[in-house]
């Protein structure tokens, strides 16, 4: 009896020995295969680190590498045109594995996320048939980021987002061993489709407010209402991207349209948050990098002619009526000016509240990194205009396509253009907003819309023609 017992004894410790071991390598190859975070590449160039090092936001908001890449094959039908991504104004630099903006990390497998260059990198052209310039750190003039979160929304929303129909377009790309394409098929799939539908929930507020349109988001609403689960408002905080050159000559000056931060540090820690980095996930030194790149970069030079004597006259004109808001050095360049006084759109300011500041302020609680700069102002930034040229369309909503127009009164401006399309317009300073190719790529701007107002910044539109023309040619040089 004693002998059987033991002789059952060992028999159950080996089959619990096996069972723990087989446990241990399906855990195992599920730890590997789903949650093991490798470093993020490091890349030697500031640039390329930039345009394509991790934010952090791969954890939480990371679509899975493949599924990405086969998506604009499967849902065509859910793009504005041929081209799959870069339909939404996605650049894709030759020779590179990603698109601009875009940064590949593997947490168990390889993830798709976005880095800040997305939203901040600009395209220009001299002539339709020439190859896009790629500005890093420029304000993303094509960009749809409301089109990209939308197609990923509609793909995981219809029936054909399921393993047999996206295993079988990865295997036209790539072949996965059979527990991976398991793993695929019971989990990173259905998980996948599961977290673009929560994401799809998070953004249904703005279905009832006026599109984006390239080059513009509304930058805090997803903040309030999903990161810091402020409750739902009607306020509509739209608003075109920020060029992030040269800071180090911005020391001091209030940041964001409505100046809601001061710190650097903060404004880019924020901007990976706001981007989908988690509190566990933000990438600290990572982002020192990203701050160190901008901090140093230069603004790009106007590529075109200048008429320099014309130019010289300008800078008379600007010292002027414009230095003491714009100059480096100006008594207000940088600071808040206040909106009644500027009197440009007022939604993108309403949009941000002292409640909002005050919650962000104490999000990073207890964290090595620490917010404590947010705040509630009431006006908009005087700007300083480093690489003026390449920020159209001008004003926080981009609501003005050219600096000739801005020096029209506002009843004179455009009522509607179109935004989007990357070939430069020599003679009114800025993208070409209207005419058959621009209208075939852009998005249609409507003054009238909420939020899209004109109105305000008439500094400058009195002046005689000649001196308009000259003030011009001078903003080119800046
Ligand atoms: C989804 C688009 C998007 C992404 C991605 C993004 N930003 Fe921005 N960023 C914006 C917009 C839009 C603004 C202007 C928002 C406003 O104030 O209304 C802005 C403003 C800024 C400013 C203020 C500039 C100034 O001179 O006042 C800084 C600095 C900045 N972003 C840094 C970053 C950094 C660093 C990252 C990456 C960690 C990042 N952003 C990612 C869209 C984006
Ligand atoms: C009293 C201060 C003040 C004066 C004077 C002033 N501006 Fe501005 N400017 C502002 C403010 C504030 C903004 C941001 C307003 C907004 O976007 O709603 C701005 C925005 C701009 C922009 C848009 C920048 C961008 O990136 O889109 C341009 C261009 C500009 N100003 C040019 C000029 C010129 C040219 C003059 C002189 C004729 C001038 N400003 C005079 C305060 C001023």
């Amino acid at each position: 009896m004693a002998i059987l017992k033991s002789k059952l004894g060992k028999i159950i410790t080996s089959i619990a020995v096996v069972i723990v071991l087989l446990f241990g390598v399906v855990g195992y190859v599920g730890w590997y295969n789903l949650f093991r975070e490798v470093p993020s590449e490091v890349y030697k160039s500031p640039e390329d680190h930039f345009k394509y090092g991790s934010i952090g936001t791969e954890q939480a908001q990371g679509v899975p590498y493949w599924i990405w890449l086969v998506l604009p094959r499967i849902f065509p039908d859910k793009l504005p045109g041929p081209g799959g991504y870069t339909s939404l104004g996605i650049t894709w630099e030759e020779g590179k594995e990603l698109p601009v903006g875009f940064a590949k990390k593997t947490i168990g497998f390889p993830r798709v996320g976005i880095t800040c260059a997305v939203c901040h990198h600009t395209t220009y052209r001299e002539n339709l048939k020439d190859k896009p310039t790629i500005i890093a750190a420029g304000p993303a003039n094509k960009f749809d980021s409301q089109g990209y979160i939308r197609f990923l929304s509609n793909a995981a929303s219809d029936p054909r987002f399921e393993p047999d129909y996206i295993l079988d377009e990865i295997k036209y790309s790539h072949e996965f061993p059979w527990w991976e394409n398991l793993l695929y098929r019971f989990v990173i799939i259905p998980q996948t489709k599961k977290g673009l539908l929560q994401q799809k929930a998070d953004f249904a507020w703005t279905d009832s407010r006026p599109n984006w349109g390239p080059g513009r988001i509304d930058p805090f609403n997803p903040v309030k209402f999903t990161t810091l689960k402020l409750p739902k408002d009607d306020t509509i905080g739209n608003s075109d991207m920020m060029p992030l050159w040269n800071e180090k000559q911005h020391q001091n000056f209030a940041l964001h349209w409505d100046g809601l931060e001061t710190s650097l540090r903060e404004t880019v820690q924020t901007g990976a948050i706001g981007d989908g980095a988690t509190k566990e996930s933000l990438p600290v030194e990572d982002l020192q990098r990203v701050e160190d790149y901008i901090s140093e970069l230069p603004p790009p030079k106007y590529p075109f002619a200048v008429d320099q004597q014309l130019a010289t006259q300008g800078k008379a004109i600007f010292n002027n009526t414009c230095a003491s808001c714009h100059a480096f050095g100006g008594e207000r360049t940088g600071k808040v000016i206040p909106v009644e006084e500027v009197g440009t759109d007022r939604h993108r300011l309403d949009m941000w509240t002292q409640q909002a500041a005050d919650t962000y302020n104490k999000f990073g609680d207890g964290y090595s990194w620490d917010f404590s700069q947010l705040r509630k102002t009431n006006g908009y930034v005087s700007v300083s205009l480093d690489g003026l040229w390449l920020r159209a369309p001008y004003l926080h909503n981009g609501s003005v396509p050219s600096l000739q127009d801005l020096l029209e009164k506002p009843e004179n401006r455009p009522q509607s253009f179109y935004r989007g399309f990357d070939v430069y317009d020599q003679k009114k300073v800025g993208f070409i907003s209207e005419g058959e190719e621009a209208q075939r790529v852009g998005f249609k701007y409507d003054i009238n819309v909420p939020g899209n107002s004109n109105q305000g910044h008439i500094y400058g539109t009195d002046l005689p023609t000649k001196d308009k023309q000259a003030l011009v040619e001078y903003l080119k040089t800046l």
